[in-house]
């Protein structure tokens, strides 16, 4: 543990630098503002101005208080909804519709209710075009993995609001993209199962290296995980602030937390969303 304390370091980046500034960057934002309609015939500003940039491989987390524009940031990622200004650039192509390679893990699941958990997850197979005969062995280790064992035959609406969402991560899992954009994917469990699901997360994130842009309101979460954190407010959306994790990796996702570089990231993360909740 000693050589790990040594190893933390903690220093705040200027928004938009990347600590793998080298690589072709996996997303690149540039500028980006978003504006929606506002039910009084108004517009109104959710986003301003944006620069980030995910280094390939990298792990980075979006934490912020509600409504500053988190979900909305990833949706404009991935394609979902278009930019008002500015461009992103998605593995060296302008981003104008949902990208190849992309995951999404919505806020609220989005499993098909139609489908058993089985087969929500044997569609993203589908998708990603496992044959046939390799899909039940790939489905079996994804449920037992995520403890859905008992659930494979059982649909969305028989299952609970934790069993769904960890349903959700075995389907992305299972379509195993190249960059993962997940909101707040442990938003609703338990704290064992989001400590067992952040280790496999980690695990996964190891071995094969993708990029995936996490947003979550769980600052010790976000600092276990992450290479880097980016702290939002708003609206209208802005980066306030960015942490660099030098934290040693491999990373024990719950050994971690008792490094005091672990504590004094997440107290100064705090204080910056805090500050900002003060001004309002
Ligand atoms: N489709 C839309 N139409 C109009 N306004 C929208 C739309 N999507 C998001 N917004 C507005 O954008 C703002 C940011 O919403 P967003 O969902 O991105 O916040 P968030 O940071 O993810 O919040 P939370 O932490 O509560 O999930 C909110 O004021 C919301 O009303
Ligand atoms: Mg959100």
């Amino acid at each position: 543990m000693a050589s790990l304390m040594e190893r933390a370091t903690s220093a705040p980046q200027t928004p938009g630098e990347s600590p793998a500034a080298c690589a072709p960057p996996r997303v690149k934002v540039v500028g980006v503002s978003k504006t929606f309609p506002t039910p009084d015939g108004g517009v109104a500003r959710v986003i301003e101005n944006v620069d980030l940039t995910l280094a390939e491989g990298e792990f980075l987390s979006i934490v912020g208080p509600s409504g500053c524009g988190k979900s909305t940031m990833l949706r404009l990622i991935s394609g979902l909804t278009p930019v008002s200004e500015g461009r992103i650039v998605v593995a060296g192509r302008e981003v104008t519709e949902p990208p190849p390679g992309v995951g999404f893990m919505f806020q609220r699941d989005t499993l098909l209710p139609w489908a058993t958990v089985s087969e929500n997850i044997s569609i993203a197979l589908e998708l990603n075009g496992t044959p046939p005969a390799a899909r039940p062995a790939r489905i079996a280790e994804l449920l037992k993995l995520l403890g859905l064992e008992r659930y494979a035959d059982y649909r969305p609406s028989a299952i609970s609001g934790g069993m769904r969402q960890r349903a959700a991560l075995g389907r992305l899992l299972a379509y195993g993209p190249e960059l993962y954009l997940m909101d707040e994917p442990f938003g609703a469990l338990d704290a064992m199962t989001k400590m067992i699901l952040g280790r496999e997360l980690l695990r996964i994130w190891s071995q094969d290296a993708k990029s995936v842009v996490f947003v979550t309101h769980d600052i010790e979460e976000a600092v276990g995980l992450s290479d880097r954190v980016i702290v939002m407010e708003g609206p209208p959306g802005r980066i306030k602030s960015e942490y660099r994790i030098d934290l040693p990796r491999p990373r024990d996702f719950r050994a971690v937390r008792l490094l005091p570089e672990f504590r004094d990231l997440c107290e100064r993360i705090w204080g910056d969303i805090g500050r900002h909740s003060e001004a309002e």
